[in-house]
């Protein structure tokens, strides 16, 4: 069968179709409009600007997703959507136009959370891994532990109690002058300094919890930014990205591994947008290899915002008999609305 899968959460318009074969999933066509040029004059997501163009791209990135496809929207099975969590507005521009579409062609439609699609990135792979696993999904949004016990069960064992990972790099790069979305120019710039000169805090919190929380940390560097100008002396751009990194990443890196001994599981997924980190990437790599643990990353185009892990995603809800009705509502928290 055909999933028509559809993303508005934040900053990224996309729908996909991907095919369920023989208990495979394979990505069919993929489009994805990214509004960052549009908010990088801001230095961040407006939310106004974001809901009005997912609305001004919606209908031709659908089309576009049919016609690379070669279907028509007699031959799609389900409509999968994010609902939730995400800007509310730009959340409910994806939402009406699923259902409708859903509605007016008689397709069944499917609400999908948009942290478990980033999940179900991993089972676009030629390799899917198959549940249960451990996931760690980090994106500009989200920061947590979750035991995978089947495709649609998730269960939170850890998380960030303020900032997300994401969030956080974003904010560094931005005071360091880089461009919004700074978490990529981030890591190529923290690639070029050493990650010991500067001494940060760690997000990983005390030994008896699984949880982060990345405020101190996010403060300590903008207290060193501080310091230096006053000072008058040039911030080294490239020492502060990698100390930065290397408190962040040795901060996750510890707190997965308190969670693959904690529950035993030898396969661990990485998902989300901060889950195309070079130096998180390579640290969880090593980790793995001396745990015995199985590594999982999506492919570094999935990690990202997009259509195709939402049709990945609600192809289990759909398997699963979990179809959303047509008073299915949008919700801003992460979980739906009653
Ligand atoms: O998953 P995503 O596309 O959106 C949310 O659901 O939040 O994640 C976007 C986040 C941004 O904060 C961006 O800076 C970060 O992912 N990001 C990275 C890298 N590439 C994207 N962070 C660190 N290193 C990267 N290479
Ligand atoms: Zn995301």
């Amino acid at each position: 069968m055909y999933i028509l899968g559809m993303e508005s959460s934040c900053d990224e318009t996309s729908a996909a179709v991907v095919r369920a074969q023989n208990g495979r999933l394979e990505i069919v066509s993929n489009i994805v409009a990214s509004q960052i040029e549009t908010h990088r004059l801001y230095g961040g997501v407006v939310p106004e600007i974001a809901s009005r163009a997912h609305i001004e791209a919606i209908t031709g990135v659908t089309d576009e997703a049919l016609s690379q496809a070669g279907i028509g929207l007699s031959e799609v099975g389900a409509v999968a959507v994010t609902a939730f969590p995400g800007l509310i507005g730009a959340l409910l521009v994806g939402v009406n136009f699923a259902k409708s579409l859903a509605y007016a062609n008689n397709i069944p439609l499917v609400a999908v959370n948009h942290i478990k699609a980033h999940v179900a990135a991993a089972y676009l792979r030629d390799d899917a891994p198959r549940p249960a696993f451990l996931a760690l999904v980090v994106s500009g949004g989200h920061t947590a532990l979750f035991n995978v016990t089947d495709y649609t069960d998730f269960h939170e064992i850890g998380a960030t109690r303020d900032d997300a990972a994401g969030e956080a790099f974003d904010k560094i790069g931005r005071v360091i002058g880089l461009p919004y979305p700074g978490g990529a120019a981030l890591d190529r710039l923290a690639a070029t300094g050493d990650a010991h000169a500067i001494k940060l805090p760690s997000p990983a919190l005390g030994a008896d919890t699984l949880d982060f929380s990345f405020s101190g940390l996010k403060t300590a560097a903008l207290n060193y930014i501080n310091h230096c100008n006053q000072q008058e002396t040039p911030v080294p751009r490239a020492d502060l990205a990698a100390s930065f990194t290397e408190a962040v990443v040795g901060g996750i890196a510890k707190k997965v591994e308190a969670a693959l001994l904690q529950t035993g599981t030898r396969t661990l997924v990485m998902a989300g947008g901060v889950a195309a980190n070079s130096h998180l990437r390579r640290r969880l790599t090593d980790l793995c290899g001396r745990l015995g643990v199985r590594f999982v990353v999506p492919p570094l185009s999935l990690c990202g915002d997009n259509g195709a892990m939402v049709a990945a995603a609600g192809f289990f809800e759909y398997q699963n008999g979990n179809f959303a009705t047509p008073t299915l509502n949008a919700s801003a928290a992460d979980e739906p609305l009653a």
